[in-house]
């Protein structure tokens, strides 16, 4: 999108309120007096008018917001992206449009966006944000691990078993409590697919959910969690908050690890004299002195242009078990660490970036040494029937996992985002007690061909 189109947008938006103010006056004592209504016409027509001017009345913090944005502005209104044709599977009608032809929906997928913004929906469907993001959590069917995620890490436990791993539900007739940690947590970040009722509005608590969420005509995608309604910002999208929302955590704690990085820091000391305004793929070192997540995964900089695939510029997948060079669908690991060279090297010569890359590649090396150990001994206890079936009540399987999700996980990213207290204190330290420990268990159970009666582990132990 070409900025200058912000001001004359702003100089509509001004005779607009203008407009406004005098449209009642206008139309009723100088009905000749086209020139201001002509104004409103061309920015609003008369039934984005009325969207807004009843909003205004009826849900005042959202149209305020929205005004402030500036695709308000640039004449972008409720009408554009909130009104559906009768056919869709989402169309109902507010009380303010019953007995017109005018059908809306409070959905609001990429799909919508895209009419406008084509380039940054397209390379964001080709990011780990939408098909897969949505897949850790609806498709359950497809791989062990995702099973394993979703059964258990907290969702079926007291009577959640009842669940159907496919869709995530409850069978009929059983209380909705034993959803609600779907609800409430992984689908608020990872998305979820939107069910809809008889008058075609959500149900099942499908609605509204994370970057992932896949919506009843089979768009996916919610933008708004990083440029949030209804100001629909590019400043806050630069800010390390819009992706603290979900990249924080004993399991990845991205935000922790920023703020515990120098560049975090000068975020924290000099963050509030930046200038987070600036055209998209103009955003550069001097408006800013270090960078922010936006800056290293997203934003143009130097010779590199903006994107919305953020797994473009990885080399690693630090995510699941095994850390492995990226490729497939999670991206070109090769090409990935030559385009995040390309970021640091605007603020740090070739020996500083070397140092880091190499560092990464280190702790890959020494991760995949302990969980290569981890897999030979559970082998072995699985071969010789002494693994228990519920891996929540197993010591040796509760260790395996804290290992990976949660100690493996911060070593890796403390390493890779330079900040060395989650590298090590809450990384390779704790890594290294796990897997002692782990080691015992293997040992009493191989030496007794027996497992422990009581589970040596706590689950809200310092992992
Ligand atoms: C009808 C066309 C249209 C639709 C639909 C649309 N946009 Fe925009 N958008 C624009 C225009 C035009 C601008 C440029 C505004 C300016 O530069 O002042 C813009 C600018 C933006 C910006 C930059 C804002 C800033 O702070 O500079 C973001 C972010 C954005 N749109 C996100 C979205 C999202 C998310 C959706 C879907 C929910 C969406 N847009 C739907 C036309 C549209
Ligand atoms: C640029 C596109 C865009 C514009 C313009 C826009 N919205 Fe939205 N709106 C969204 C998106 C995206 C969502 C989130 C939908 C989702 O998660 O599926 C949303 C959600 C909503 C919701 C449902 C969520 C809630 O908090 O209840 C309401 C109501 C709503 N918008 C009203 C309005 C009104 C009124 C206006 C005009 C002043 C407006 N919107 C303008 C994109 C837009
Ligand atoms: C005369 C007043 C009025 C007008 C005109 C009006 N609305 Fe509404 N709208 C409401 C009220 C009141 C509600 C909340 C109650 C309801 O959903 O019926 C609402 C609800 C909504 C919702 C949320 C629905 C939900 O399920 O949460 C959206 C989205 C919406 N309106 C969009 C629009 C759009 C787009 C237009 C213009 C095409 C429009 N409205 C015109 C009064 C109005
Ligand atoms: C609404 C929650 C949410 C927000 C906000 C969010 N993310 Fe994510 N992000 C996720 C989830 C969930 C995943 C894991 C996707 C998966 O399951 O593969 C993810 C994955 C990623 C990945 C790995 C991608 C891949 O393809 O493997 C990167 C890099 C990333 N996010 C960066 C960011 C940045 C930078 C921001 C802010 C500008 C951000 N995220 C904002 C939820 C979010
Ligand atoms: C606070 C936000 C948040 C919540 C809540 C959350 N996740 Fe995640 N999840 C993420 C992020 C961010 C990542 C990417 C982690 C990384 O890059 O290390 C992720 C990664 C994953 C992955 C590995 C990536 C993949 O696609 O294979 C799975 C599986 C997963 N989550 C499943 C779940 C399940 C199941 C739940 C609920 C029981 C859940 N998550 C709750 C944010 C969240
Ligand atoms: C993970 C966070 C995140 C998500 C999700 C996201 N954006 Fe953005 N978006 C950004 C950031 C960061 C920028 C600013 C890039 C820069 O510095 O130039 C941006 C910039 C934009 C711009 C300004 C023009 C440009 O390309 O730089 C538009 C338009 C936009 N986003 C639309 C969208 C749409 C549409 C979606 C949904 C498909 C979306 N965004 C989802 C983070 C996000
Ligand atoms: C100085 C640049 C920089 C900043 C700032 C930064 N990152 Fe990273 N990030 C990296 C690098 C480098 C990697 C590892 C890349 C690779 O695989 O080669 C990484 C990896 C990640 C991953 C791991 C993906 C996976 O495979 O699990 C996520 C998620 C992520 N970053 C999110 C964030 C978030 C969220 C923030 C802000 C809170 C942030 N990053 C700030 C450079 C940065
Ligand atoms: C916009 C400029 C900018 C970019 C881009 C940038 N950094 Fe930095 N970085 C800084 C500043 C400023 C410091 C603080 C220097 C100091 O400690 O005096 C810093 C410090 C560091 C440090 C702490 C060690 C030291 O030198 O004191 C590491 C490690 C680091 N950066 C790695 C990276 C990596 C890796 C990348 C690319 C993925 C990167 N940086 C990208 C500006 C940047």
């Amino acid at each position: 999108m070409k900025y200058s189109l912000g001001k004359i947008g702003i100089m509509c938006f001004a005779l607009l309120i203008f407009g406004m103010v005098s449209i009642a006056f206008a139309q009723t004592q100088y009905p000749n007096l086209g020139q201001k209504e002509l104004v409103i016409k061309r920015g609003f027509t008369k039934e984005a008018l009325s969207c807004i001017e009843c909003h205004a009345k009826k849900m005042p913090g959202t149209v305020e917001s929205w005004k402030i944005s500036n695709m308000s502005h640039a004449g972008v209104s409720c009408y554009d992206c909130h009104t559906v044709e009768k056919r869709s599977p989402m169309a109902s009608q507010c009380e303010g449009l019953k007995g017109t032809d005018i059908y809306i929906s409070p959905m609001v997928s990429s799909k919508t966006c895209s009419r406008c913004h084509p380039q940054e929906v397209e390379q964001f469907l080709k990011s780990g944000h939408a098909a897969l993001a949505g897949a850790a959590i609806m498709d359950p069917k497809k791989g062990k691990l995702q099973k394993l995620m979703y059964q258990f890490e907290g969702c079926a436990f007291m009577d959640n078993d009842k669940l159907d791993l496919s869709t995530g539900l409850t069978p009929k007739g059983k209380p909705a409590y034993v959803r609600v940690s779907k609800t409430a947590g992984c689908q608020m970040c990872h998305g979820t697919q939107v069910e809809l009722g008889p008058d075609n509005k959500p149900i099942n608590e499908t609605w509204p959910g994370g970057v992932g969420t896949r919506y009843p005509d089979g768009a996916i995608g919610t933008c708004t969690v990083c440029h949030t309604r209804h100001r629909f910002s590019i400043a806050d999208s630069r800010k390390p908050e819009a992706c603290g929302a979900c990249h924080l955590g004993p399991d990845h704690p991205n935000i922790e690890i920023y703020f515990e990085s120098k560049h975090g820091q000068q975020y924290l000391s000099h963050g509030d004299e930046w200038n987070y305004e600036s055209a998209p793929d103009t955003w550069e070192p001097g408006d800013y002195t270090a960078p922010t997540c936006a800056t290293c995964h997203m934003s143009g900089i130097g010779e590199l242009a903006t994107t919305h695939n953020v797994q473009e510029r990885l080399k690693w997948d630090l995510m699941h078990k095994k850390s492995v060079i990226r490729s497939g669908d999670r991206g070109d690991g090769l090409k990935g660490d030559k385009l995040m060279r390309k970021v640091c090297v605007n603020c740090h010569g070739p020996t500083h970036t070397d140092v880091q890359r190499i560092t990464l590649d280190n702790m890959n090396e020494l991760y995949n040494k302990q969980w290569a150990g981890a897999v030979k001994m559970k082998k072995e206890l699985a071969d010789k029937g002494l693994l228990k079936k519920d891996p929540w009540k197993d010591g040796y399987q509760e260790l395996m996992y804290y290992l990976w999700h949660h100690t493996g996980r911060r070593a890796r990213q403390g390493a890779a985002m330079n900040a060395p207290d989650y590298a090590h204190w809450h990384g390779t330290f704790q890594m290294f007690q796990v897997y002692k420990d782990m080691e015992d268990i293997y040992n009493y159970r191989i030496k007794n061909n027996k497992i422990e009666e009581l589970s040596t582990v706590m689950s809200s132990a310092p992992y």
